[in-house]
């Protein structure tokens, strides 16, 4: 039997097919372009996702004995606001959770409506890049293209919706519009009537590995598949990912080290920690996570290599950083992109501190990746405080490549990191998903029990995590200290 996981990004649709002992048999890859029409704006065409999403997976199943694909699931990215009309026809280009132009929106929802009854009704604040201050800005903006609003969804329930007819969506996707109330698993009906929205315009909710029906019937005879292949609805991306990386069980972590860095935690019941630094989302085995984020991860790391150092020697800047060993003098703070979590802040910026003239480039070079790993620390000290008691850490994303930045994150946070065999992330996930509402497993959780195992261990240095407890604290001095100054840079601009 063969599991389709199918994760519709922000560059590409990547597909794969797992067998039904896991292992990864097929894959496909399928960029599609993006589009910044205007300055904080960035947009996709739902179409192109759709295009590519059926033109990769034919070149997947090309071979493979097509009798035995059983079911297909999604990742999505998050987020991102797709609307259609009455002939189900797109209305405008999608609008992504990149795109930053809701800044008034946002401001609206957390201040004159105010944080306290926005994370009553949702569990989150309102950030820029969720769904509902999109619609806010749309009816503002585009009163006559919200005048034709039939169907409201997110980008991989369009493909979704295109592959089955049905027009649904998951819990842990839908938890980022901030129109669910994530604690009850259901739309938010105050915040539904303050968007002007009915719930007929909205999908159906299932959790992600609900199937929500087949194949249509054209599709499946065009790709030569059987008419019962189940469509699984799947879930957001992190969620997703979360699944390929075997988070699903009470305080299971994981830690990406992408562009951005994610720091994500499985728990049994909704919580909202003191200041709603958190994003509160349902998770993608029917119980909830928290998640946390560094918007300028790998991204920090790759500034300072490429455009600073104009260099593509990864290797020889980190063997560098590795011999400059802990210094208790230089730090870097990795906002070049604003940051998101703890402090909800897009004015703040990237800022070295500390140097003298002994200080080099390995010196800088390593306070670059101990700034991420201190930020990524931010989240993991918040989920402590909320009773989260993580014993171990999978990470995964392209930063994990380097031994010593795992050895860093490790002792900063005085965990046990481990590396996992399945490293294919959310389309992984996805495949899960599948296997799962297709009813080979009863739960998630068996699934990944069964699929993804511990491939390494890395254990924290008890002198070394002492030695960053102490600069972790000076860390943390330096936001408040700066913070009034990024936000007067950004108004001299
Ligand atoms: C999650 C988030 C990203 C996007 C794109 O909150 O913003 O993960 O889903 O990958």
């Amino acid at each position: 039997m063969y599991f389709i996981g199918i994760d519709i990004g922000t560059t590409s649709v990547k597909l794969l097919t797992i067998d039904e002992g896991g292992s990864v048999v097929q894959s496909a890859v399928r960029d599609y372009p993006i589009s910044f029409p205007r300055a904080l704006w960035s947009e996709q065409n739902p179409e192109d996702w759709w295009i590519k999403t059926i033109d990769g997976l034919k070149e997947m199943i090309t071979g493979l004995d097509r009798e035995e694909i059983k079911a297909v699931s999604f990742s999505g990215q998050m987020h991102g606001l797709v609307v259609l009309d009455e002939m189900d026809q797109v209305i405008r280009p999608a609008i992504l959770w990149n795109d930053q132009r809701t800044e008034k929106e946002c401001k609206y929802l957390n201040e004159e409506i105010g944080q306290e009854i926005i994370s009553d009704w949702t569990g989150n604040l309102a950030l820029t890049g969720f769904t509902a201050p999109k619609l806010l800005w749309l009816r503002e903006n585009e009163p006559e293209n919200f005048a034709r609003i039939k169907k409201i969804m997110l980008p991989k329930d369009y493909v979704a919706y295109k592959m089955s007819g049905a027009f649904a969506t998951d819990l842990s996707d839908a938890s980022g519009t901030l129109y669910l109330d994530v604690k009850n698993r259901e739309w938010s009906k105050p915040m539904l009537k303050l968007l002007e929205i009915s719930e007929e315009q909205l999908p159906k909710l299932y959790e992600s590995f609900q199937p929500i029906g087949t194949m249509q019937k054209e599709l499946a005879a065009e790709l030569g598949l059987n008419e019962d292949v189940r469509v699984v609805i799947g879930g957001g991306d992190q969620a997703v990912a979360a699944v390929g990386g075997g988070v699903v069980e009470t305080n299971a972590c994981s830690l990406s080290l992408g562009t951005s860095g994610v720091v994500f935690a499985s728990t049994e019941q909704f919580f909202v920690d003191e200041k709603n630094s958190l994003h509160s989302f349902c998770h993608a085995n029917g119980k909830y996570h928290q998640m946390g984020v560094t918007l300028a991860a790998a991204a920090s790391l790759k500034w300072w290599v490429e455009e600073v150092n104009r260099s593509e020697d990864f290797d020889g800047l980190l063997k560098e950083a590795e011999e400059a060993g802990i210094d208790d003098q230089v730090f870097f703070l990795p906002y070049l992109m604003g940051e998101r979590t703890p402090h909800n802040d897009p004015y703040c910026r990237g800022t070295f501190i500390g140097m003298n003239l002994t200080h080099q480039r390995k010196h800088l070079t390593r306070a670059v990746l101990e700034g991420v790993a201190f930020s990524l620390r931010d989240t993991f000290e918040i989920m402590k405080s909320m009773g989260i008691g993580i014993s171990r850490i999978s990470i995964n994303g392209g930063g994990a490549k380097s031994k010593l930045w795992c050895s860093i994150i490790s002792d900063v946070l005085n965990v046990e990191v481990v590396k996992l065999n399945s490293n294919e992330g959310p389309a992984y996930g996805a495949a899960i998903l599948a296997a799962v509402g297709y009813g080979l497993f009863d739960t998630v959780e068996s699934a990944c029990d069964k699929f993804v195992k511990i491939t390494e261990t890395i254990k924290p240095d008890a002198l070394r995590a002492a030695l960053y407890d102490q600069k972790y604290e000076m860390f943390r001095e330096i936001y408040p200290a700066a913070k009034d100054l990024f936000k007067k840079l950004t108004k001299t601009v």
